[in-house]
């Protein structure tokens, strides 16, 4: 962990997908990869930050010199969020499945014959939502990532609002942009003075770009 214009912040990162279980053995996914949330973690340690990197089940590992908190569902994922407040940013690139198994099960669902299982969902709680909302231990700045596939820029205006968080972070992730899993983003940063566009480049570009605002933000 190097000095750098992030030393002594504590930044919060969260990442990759939640799996929302059934049964002991089967879930309901997403195709998040976490390499976009990966990638922001490694860019805020290079820049001297204490970051506490709350991951779901990603493809990529984690980066190297972050706090690691895995967790595996939505639920875990805010518990782990509220454990690691207070922080001076945060940045919340999870895809969270927005709706969890009711009565998930604590044995196998069998298979019978004839009869085929119906499963019932609950809303799963808005992490980013509660945190951008909170009255007390709001961190400084708070950052969330809007993926569409139409109206891009429409959608995740209104969602920075409805969220109340203060930068989104806007990307097509329609499936012939190849963004979805692969390894570059092409993102809208939406702040209170409006909408820049930035140009396609790697997710690690992408992070190096976000980190190197924050930190001009912070200081
Ligand atoms: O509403 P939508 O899922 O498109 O919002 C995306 C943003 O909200 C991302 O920053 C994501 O990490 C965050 N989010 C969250 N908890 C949820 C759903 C989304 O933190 N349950």
């Amino acid at each position: 962990i190097g000095q750098g214009p992030l030393t002594g912040r504590r930044i919060l990162v969260t990442s990759g997908p939640t799996h929302e279980p059934i049964d002991p053995v089967r879930y309901i996914a997403n195709r998040s990869s976490g390499a976009q949330g990966t990638e922001v973690a490694r860019a805020l340690v290079r820049l001297g930050a204490e970051v506490i990197f709350v991951t779901g089940p990603a493809d990529v590992p984690p980066p190297d010199g972050v706090i690691l908190k895995r967790v595996e569902t939505a639920q875990q994922m805010l518990k782990a969020v509220e454990a690691a407040l207070p922080v001076d940013a945060a940045v919340f690139a999870a895809a969270v499945a927005d709706w969890r198994v009711m009565g998930a099960t604590d044995s196998k669902i069998k298979k019978q014959s004839g009869a085929l299982p119906v499963l019932e969902f609950a809303e799963n709680p808005d992490i980013l939502a509660r945190i951008s909302q909170r009255r007390s231990g709001r961190p400084g700045l708070v950052v969330g990532f809007a993926a569409e596939t139409d109206d891009v820029i429409a959608n995740a205006t209104a969602k920075r609002g409805r969220k109340g968080c203060d930068w989104i972070l806007a990307n097509d992730v329609s499936p012939a942009t190849g963004i979805m899993g692969g390894s570059e983003n092409a993102v809208t940063l939406i702040h209170d003075a409006g909408a820049e566009d930035w140009p396609r480049m790697s997710k690690q570009d992408v992070a190096r770009r976000l980190a190197d605002r924050i930190a001009r933000t912070l200081t």
